[in-house]
């Protein structure tokens, strides 16, 4: 029987869990989705990243509801989801159903999405907003009151294998000073080595890569020198 949190013990756990590393299984290796999800999971992460794309609000297609049901169903870990589709309310009661622990739905799908995130927390999930590079902050302070975690994108979403951009360090920045938000603070698009660093610096508690850990030959050893590069930042503070 696969464990099952609450959203309170899931956020307890995933604030523990900082500088929590959540691989994009969207880099793995599909063929041997089983094999890649064990791998991460032996070097101690504390939850998947899973990337739903409908091919209408990015410009691909990836992954849905049968494939969070599998990953489910050979894992304990959170699955933390994240939907890049435009219309996510019609879908977060699936993916719950599948087994996501977090459902983080995009500003830019739904412009005033608190009503959603309630949804989602009412299914006992952790109610997660993502914000693209373009979109300022102040799109999503009506909303922050009723989000257990900020994405911030640091790509434009829809792939892989992108470049950092370094809007998403101002936006953490911003976000991790202000002592009325507290949601957790995820970033999300081409974190690897060289900026995951500059994240943790600025704030981000949780990271996702996809592209840094599963292109590389011995993804423990990526994902511990990725945990050592955000703390050592965090603790330079
Ligand atoms: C981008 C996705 C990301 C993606 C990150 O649209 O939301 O989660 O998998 O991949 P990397 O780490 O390769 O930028
Ligand atoms: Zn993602």
């Amino acid at each position: 029987m696969p464990r099952r949190l609450g959203r309170d013990e899931l956020n307890a756990e995933l604030r523990a869990s900082e500088p929590g590393i959540f691989p994009s299984l969207l880099a793995c290796d599909f063929a041997h989705l089983e094999r890649e999800v064990r791998a991460v999971e032996a070097a101690g992460v504390p939850a998947l990243h899973l990337d739903v794309m409908d091919g209408h609000f990015v410009p691909n297609i990836s992954i849905g509801v049968p494939i969070v049901e599998a990953v489910r169903r050979i894992t304990d870990l959170p699955l933390d989801v994240h939907l890049m589709i435009s219309d996510p309310a019609k879908y977060i009661e699936a993916f719950r159903k599948a087994g996501a622990d977090s459902l983080t739905i995009h500003i830019e799908a739904v412009p005033d999405p608190r009503s959603v995130l309630d949804k989602i927390r009412s299914l006992g999930a952790l109610a997660g907003l993502a914000l693209n590079p373009p979109t300022p902050l102040s799109a999503i302070e009506a909303s922050l009151p009723h989000c257990d975690l900020v994405l911030v994108m640091s790509v434009m979403p829809g792939f892989g294998g992108q470049k950092f951009d370094s809007v998403a360090l101002e936006k953490l920045r911003e976000l991790s000073g202000r002592a009325d938000v507290d949601a957790l603070l995820e970033v999300d698009g081409g974190v690897g080595l060289e900026t995951v660093g500059s994240c943790a610096e600025a704030g981000a508690e949780l990271f996702v890569a996809g592209t840094a850990i599963y292109k590389t030959d011995d993804y423990a050893a990526t994902i511990e020198r990725l945990r050592f590069e955000a703390q050592s930042m965090t603790e330079a503070q």
